[in-house]
């Protein structure tokens, strides 16, 4: 195990009718830009209920809506303008992963004097945000309870990551009750993206983890147990308060202490919806397993033959190749009896742009390469996209 600092400071308000904590949690705050997507919130009631909240409570509130998936910087500029002109001190987010990160784009941008797309293409230094809090209402991302935003500049077809400790919510209200309403394809999304963080972070060359990698197996075998629970009653409550809280302890930064994350799956899936604009998770569900194949070999064949044999239960013989296969394959089938695709063409991408993509992918590392359990160059990721055209 590596050395680490521990460090989580995000506050979660996890239940029912948690919602209520709202009242004392904007106590120190007087201008509040309310951000939410293109209309859940407003169907479902829960964005008057929020604005009865704040106004009951005295302060003032402006919003801003229609995020969309793969959320955009524009909207995030238009935002920063609006925190600039209202004096906004904190910045709510309701709604899901596109919803909160917009939000931290929003409150990252609104003391520097760049661009927000410059701030992020640079890395420039982040020394002073506006605060961030969430209501989440789509367990996938974590981002309710991380310092990371993954934004799109339409203009340049990019999909970057941002983070910054200023970046952790200050708060975040998390009701399984609002995730009732989310879709089938949704649900499952979610599902597999926080299978896919957990994959990233278990699968790691840094030895001698073992405490990380149990913690990784309860996650998963929790997404495994629940997620096809909740696809079939979208109202169960201990299905969806399993994998909301699932979400925020995969990439809340908990399992990645003392190991080194992998991230391959992440950084080729953030070109595929880059170019295309596809779901997060479409891409994630079609190239996980292509990935954990294509890494398979005599030096990571025992990690993979414990994956197996914990999260799948696949019976422990002599021939961990074997083991280690049929694991990767209850992946892909988990995904699938989930609903979601398993090759490119499903969702409309062809060999044309699989250099342009692998290109991107591995540029934005140093050397060119990408991973860390095996170093991938474009070939590599080129050889990955042909496997699952
Ligand atoms: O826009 P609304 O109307 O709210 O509808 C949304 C949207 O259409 C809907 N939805 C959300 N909550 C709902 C609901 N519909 C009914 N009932 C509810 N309670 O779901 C749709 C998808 O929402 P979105 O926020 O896009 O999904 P998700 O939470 O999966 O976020 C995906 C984005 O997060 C990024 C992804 O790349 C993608 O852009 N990620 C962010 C990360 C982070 N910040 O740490 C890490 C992830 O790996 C990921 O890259
Ligand atoms: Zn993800």
């Amino acid at each position: 195990m590596r050395n680490f600092n521990y460090n989580i400071p995000t506050k979660v308000y996890f239940g029912k009718g948690q919602l209520s904590a709202l009242a004392d949690e904007i106590l120190r705050y007087k201008n509040i830009l309310i951000v939410y997507g293109q209309g859940s919130v407003v169907h479902s009631g829960l964005l008057q209920r929020v604005v009865d909240i704040i106004q009951e409570s005295g302060k003032k509130h402006v919003e801003l809506s229609g995020v969309e998936p793969n959320p955009r910087v524009s909207l995030v500029r238009k935002g920063i303008a609006l925190c600039r002109e209202h004096h906004i001190d904190l910045v709510l987010a309701l709604g899901g992963g596109s919803v909160i990160d917009t939000s931290k784009g929003i409150a990252m941008g609104v003391y520097q004097e760049a661009d927000p797309w410059e701030v992020i293409v640079e890395q420039k230094e982040i020394s002073q945000t506006v605060p961030v809090a969430t209501i989440l209402t789509l367990a996938a991302t974590g981002s309710e309870m991380n310092p990371y935003a993954v934004i799109s500049n339409e203009a340049t077809e990019e999909k970057l990551g941002v983070g910054s400790p200023l970046l952790y919510p200050v708060f975040s209200i998390l009701d399984p009750e609002l995730t009732y309403s989310v879709s089938r394809h949704q649900t499952a999304c979610g599902a597999v993206d926080i299978m896919s963080h957990v994959l990233e972070q278990y699968f790691c060359p840094v030895a001698d983890t073992f405490i990380q990698n149990r913690l990784s197996e309860a996650i998963m075998e929790t997404v495994v147990e629940f997620a096809p629970i909740a696809l079939e009653e979208p109202d169960n409550y201990h299905a969806r308060a399993e994998l909301m809280w699932a979400g925020s302890l995969a990439l809340n930064g908990l399992l990645s202490y003392g190991k080194i994350g992998d991230w391959s799956v992440h950084g080729m899936e953030h070109e595929l919806s880059a170019i295309y604009n596809i779901t997060h998770a479409d891409g994630l569900a079609i190239l996980q397993p292509a990935w954990m194949k294509y890494v398979l070999s005599e030096e990571t064949v025992d990690r993979f033959a414990e994956y197996a044999e914990r999260v799948w239960k696949i019976p422990t013989q002599e021939d961990k190749m074997a083991m280690a296969e049929a694991g990767i394959q209850k992946t892909r089938d988990f995904f699938n009896a989930l609903g979601m695709p398993d090759r490119l063409s499903q969702v409309n991408i062809n060999a044309s742009s699989f250099e342009q993509m692998a290109e991107k992918a591995v540029s934005l590392y140093r050397n060119g390469q990408m991973g860390m359990l095996k170093k991938l160059g474009k070939e590599d990721v080129v050889k990955i996209f042909q496997s699952i055209e």
